[in-house]
């Protein structure tokens, strides 16, 4: 799976080039993003999205911040890679992979700001901080489809919600990686796609993505999650995720806690599958996950259409919480977590050299 969701292009000063999600599956248009204003509005409108690719986003953000700063001092270059990070912080709430890649991003520059550090140091570091986020993402993703690869029979059939494909992430993505390993590996898997109400990232980007890999996949509405379990249609669930917590519970797109209780009642496994930057061992449960919510016209006039009264009152959380009794294993780069709990959470976050 090779979309480029995201690359860098040139050296200094570069371009942070974006595939425009909003536009699939109409047009495969990519944008060049130069400055950190154009990359703050470009995550706000979901132009790119999806947990990883958010924080690789926000790393390349901070670049086009600084990358021009190579006159001032160093003690600037750190204080415009605080100023950038805390303005990209404002972008979305949910997905910790944004504040993880600033933090990130901000430590480094700390780290080079030596007493006899030049701002052309500094930047140099940053460079190499946000490429390393970018390569390391594609590498994880690789693992993570090995390890979920595994799950996976020969003939399976899969139901996923909203999109957690190589769209989502440098490239390869989390919940569709193993899919694309098994596949690789000879088996014959069959994919259902949610659509993802209300803005549709199941229907455009994941059946989009998995018709480009050559796999068969069936788009269902959200409501019909429950009548293809109930036809015994569906051999295991993968979902992925915007922000772990320490206990296991899980945030994803909304949606996903509906899906995880129909996949207990049916008895079929229910997969998460995420990179350690996704936990956030912080927060005790996922009742202190922050929740976005977005405009009531995305219900209302989703796509520019008017669906329902001018003025009806309207509640769009864009995420929820799928505790983690729900969840059968949650797939990672250093393995599976079965039966997701606090000392199993924080087992893999150390062996992963997560420090918390
Ligand atoms: O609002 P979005 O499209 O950014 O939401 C994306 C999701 O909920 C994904 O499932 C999650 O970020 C995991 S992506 C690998």
């Amino acid at each position: 799976m090779t979309v480029a969701t995201i690359r860098w292009i040139g050296e200094r000063p570069g371009k942070a080039r974006i595939l425009e999600q909003t536009l699939l599956p109409m047009e495969t248009r990519y944008v060049d993003l130069s400055s950190v204003e154009e990359m703050f509005d470009a995550i706000k409108r979901l132009a790119i999205r999806g947990a990883p690719a958010i924080g690789v986003a926000a790393a390349y953000g901070v670049l086009l911040g600084v990358q021009g700063a190579g006159s001032q001092s160093a003690a600037q270059v750190l204080a415009l890679t605080e100023k950038s990070a805390a303005f990209l912080a404002g972008t979305r709430p949910t997905a910790v992979n944004l504040f993880w890649a600033l933090e990130r991003m901000v430590a480094r520059a700390r780290r080079e700001l030596k007493p006899n550090a030049s701002a052309e140091d500094m930047i140099a570091g940053l460079f190499e901080e946000a490429h390393g986020i970018f390569e390391e993402d594609r590498a994880i993703c690789r693992r993570i489809g090995e390890v979920g690869a595994t799950l996976i029979g020969h003939g399976n059939s899969i139901l996923t919600h909203c999109n957690a494909g190589g769209l989502a992430t440098a490239d390869y993505g989390t919940a569709l990686a193993p899919i694309y390993v098994a596949v690789n590996q000879g088996k014959s898997v069959k994919v259902f796609a949610d659509e993802t109400r209300p803005l549709l990232q199941g229907a455009r980007l994941t059946t989009w993505e998995l018709m480009q890999a050559g796999i068969e996949v069936t788009l269902i509405t959200d409501s019909m999650a429950g009548r293809v379990m109930f036809e015994g249609r569906v051999d295991s669930v993968f979902v992925g995720a915007d922000r772990i917590a320490r206990n296991g519970d899980v945030c994803n797109k909304i949606g996903t806690y509906s899906v995880a209780v129909l996949a207990r009642e049916h008895g079929v496994p229910f997969y998460v599958c995420a990179p350690l930057s996704t936990f956030d061992p912080s927060l005790d449960d996922g009742t202190q996950i922050p929740i976005e919510e977005r405009d009531a016209s995305e219900i209302t006039m989703g796509f520019g259409m008017r669906t329902a009264p001018p003025g009806v009152r309207v509640y769009n959380p864009a995420f929820d919480i799928t505790p983690a009794r729900l969840v059968t294993a949650i797939v990672t780069e250093v393995g599976l977590i079965e039966r997701p709990e606090e000392a199993n959470v924080c087992d893999a976050l150390r062996r992963g050299g997560r420090k918390f």
